[in-house]
C-alpha cells in the first residue's frame, strides 16, 4: 500500500511503501537513519544492514536521492510526527550524487534564489507553499460563500489603474500595452453587471524598490460590490481577514510549526480592527519625534510605528486626498481626504490590503482624472467614464496582496519565500 508521510500515523504497525527524496542521511556502524520527504512531510526511515540493498554502514545514499521504501511502521514518540519506518527493502528511482548544490549548511539568500528550483524542496519552503494554497482557499472559500463572483479581468491592458509610474509595457503587434497593475477597474464594470465580484490573479508593479515588501509580480485578490459604501467594505475587510486566520489556524497546524510561528500572536487577529485616520496618525507620529507634516505619505517606518500600538490589523483611513489614485471618493464633509483606507497587518508587516469607495459621479471623476495629469478624453478610459453615465451607484472594493499575507501569517522574514519564482528588482530567474 503506497502511502503519504502525512498519513504514515494511521498505519501503525503495518507494511506500507513510501516513494520520496533522502532529505538528510546518516549512518553509524550497521544501521542507516535516512530522513525522506515527499511534500506532505519527513519520516525517518530506519535502514538495517540486514535489510538494506547493501551493508548499511557502507551504504550511503546522496542528498535528493528518490527512493521507495517498504516497512513497518513504528510508533516513536521522538520521532516528527510520531512514527518512523523500519525498511524492509529500497530501491533507488532517481539518481543524485554529492554535486547536489545544498548541503546542509547555512547557504545565502542569493545563493538559494539562484537555486530556488531546488530550494522549493526544503521542508521549510514546501511548508510555505502549502501555507499559501491554503490561505488561497480560505479567500476564495469564504468570498464564493458570501455571493461573490469569481471574473477575470484582463491582464494585457491599454492604460494604468495604480499610477504610470509602474507599468510594465509590452509591444502589443506595435502598440503599446501594459501588464495589468490591478484589475480595479474592470472590476468595476463587472461589479455593476454581477453585484458582487472577486479577481483573483497576478499583478505587475515596475517598482523599482528593493524591500521585503515589495514583488514586481505578486498576486493579488480584488473583491468589488456594487451598492457598497466605505463602511460597509471595511467590514467586508474585517470578516476576510478574520475568516482567513481561523482557517490557517485549524488547517496549517504543521505548517505554522515547521515555520516556527508564534500562534499566539495570530489568535488574538479578532474583530474589530482598530482603526486611525490619517490625521490622528500623523498627530501621533509627531508626539513620536517622526518629522512627518501632514500631506506627506507614510513610508514604512512610520507604517510599524503605527502598527506597534495595535496586536490585531489596524486601519488607516481618509488620507490626504493629493496622495492617492484618481478613482477614490473623496469624503463630501472634507474633500480633501479620501474615503480610502489600507489595512496594516501587525507585527511590522505594513500594509496588507488597499480599498476605497470609487467616484460614482461622473463630473467629479473627469475633474479628479485632469487633477492626477490623465486625460478624462483618452480613448483608453472612456470605457470606464461610461460606468458613470448609466446606471453609476455607490461601490467598493479592495485589494489584498497575497505574498504580504503569506509573510505575514507565516511569520516569514521577507515576501519572496511567499511566491515559489519571486520576481523582484534584480531578479528574473530562474
Ligand atoms: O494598495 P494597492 O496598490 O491597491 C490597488 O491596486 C487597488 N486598485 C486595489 C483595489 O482596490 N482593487 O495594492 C493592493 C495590495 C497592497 O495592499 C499590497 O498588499 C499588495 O497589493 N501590493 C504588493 N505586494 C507585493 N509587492 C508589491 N510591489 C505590491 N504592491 C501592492
Ligand atoms: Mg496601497
Amino acid at each position: 500500500m503506497r502511502v503519504r508521510i502525512a498519513e504514515l500515523p494511521q498505519w501503525v504497525d503495518q507494511t506500507v511503501t513510501v516513494s520520496g527524496w533522502v532529505w538528510h542521511w546518516r549512518s553509524s556502524g550497521r544501521i542507516a537513519f535516512a530522513e525522506v520527504r515527499d511534500g506532505t512531510g519527513v519520516v525517518q526511515c530506519v535502514v538495517r544492514a540486514a535489510a538494506g540493498p547493501r551493508d548499511a554502514g557502507e551504504l550511503r545514499l546522496p542528498l535528493e536521492t528518490a527512493v521507495t521504501v517498504q516497512g513497518r511502521v513504528r510508533r516513536d514518540a521522538r520521532a516528527p510526527g510520531g512514527v518512523e519506518l523500519e525498511v524492509a527493502s529500497l530501491e533507488v528511482v532517481g539518481a543524485s550524487d554529492s554535486s547536489y548544490p545544498l548541503q546542509p549548511k547555512s547557504h545565502g539568500i542569493d545563493f538559494l534564489l539562484d537555486w530556488r528550483h531546488l530550494w522549493v524542496r526544503s521542508p521549510r519552503q514546501a511548508a510555505i507553499l502549502r501555507l499559501r494554497a491554503e490561505v488561497v482557499r480560505a479567500i476564495r472559500g469564504f468570498l464564493d460563500g458570501a455571493g461573490f463572483v469569481a471574473v477575470d479581468p484582463p491582464i494585457l491592458t491599454p492604460s494604468a489603474a495604480e499610477g504610470t509610474t509602474t507599468l510594465f509595457a509590452v509591444d502589443y503587434f506595435g502598440q503599446p500595452a501594459y501588464l495589468s497593475q490591478s484589475g480595479q477597474l474592470y472590476l468595476e464594470a463587472l461589479a455593476m453587471a454581477l453585484g458582487r465580484v472577486y479577481a483573483f490573479g497576478p499583478t505587475f508593479r515596475a517598482e523599482r524598490s528593493k524591500t521585503r515588501r515589495h514583488l514586481t509580480e505578486f498576486w493579488m485578490v480584488e473583491p468589488e460590490m456594487a451598492f457598497c459604501r466605505f463602511e460597509e467594505n471595511l467590514a467586508w475587510q474585517e470578516r476576510l481577514i478574520t475568516a482567513v486566520v481561523e482557517h490557517v489556524l485549524s488547517h496549517c497546524a504543521s505548517e505554522l510549526a515547521q515555520l516556527g510561528r508564534d500562534l499566539t500572536r495570530l489568535e488574538q487577529v479578532r474583530p474589530p480592527f482598530p482603526r486611525l485616520t490619517y490625521d490622528e496618525a500623523i498627530r501621533l507620529l509627531e508626539a513620536q519625534g517622526f518629522a512627518i507634516a501632514w500631506g506627506e505619505d507614510l513610508g514604512a517606518r512610520e507604517e510599524q510605528a503605527l502598527a506597534s500600538l495595535s496586536d490585531r490589523p489596524l486601519f488607516l483611513t481618509h488620507f490626504p486626498t493629493a496622495q492617492k489614485a484618481f478613482y477614490m471618493q473623496p469624503d463630501p464633509e472634507r474633500p480633501e481626504v479620501v474615503l480610502a483606507a489600507d489595512l496594516l497587518a501587525p507585527e511590522g508587516y505594513g500594509e496588507i490590503i488597499g480599498g476605497s469607495e470609487r467616484i460614482a459621479d461622473l463630473p467629479l471623476l473627469r475633474r479628479r482624472m485632469m487633477e492626477t495629469g490623465l486625460d478624462p478624453e483618452a480613448e483608453a478610459y472612456r470605457w470606464y467614464l461610461d460606468l458613470r453615465r448609466w446606471g453609476s451607484v455607490p461601490h467598493s472594493g479592495f485589494g489584498l496582496g497575497l505574498e504580504r499575507t503569506v509573510a505575514w501569517l507565516g511569520g516569514l522574514e521577507h515576501v519572496r519565500e511567499a511566491s515559489a519564482f519571486p520576481r523582484m528588482l534584480y531578479r528574473l530567474r530562474p
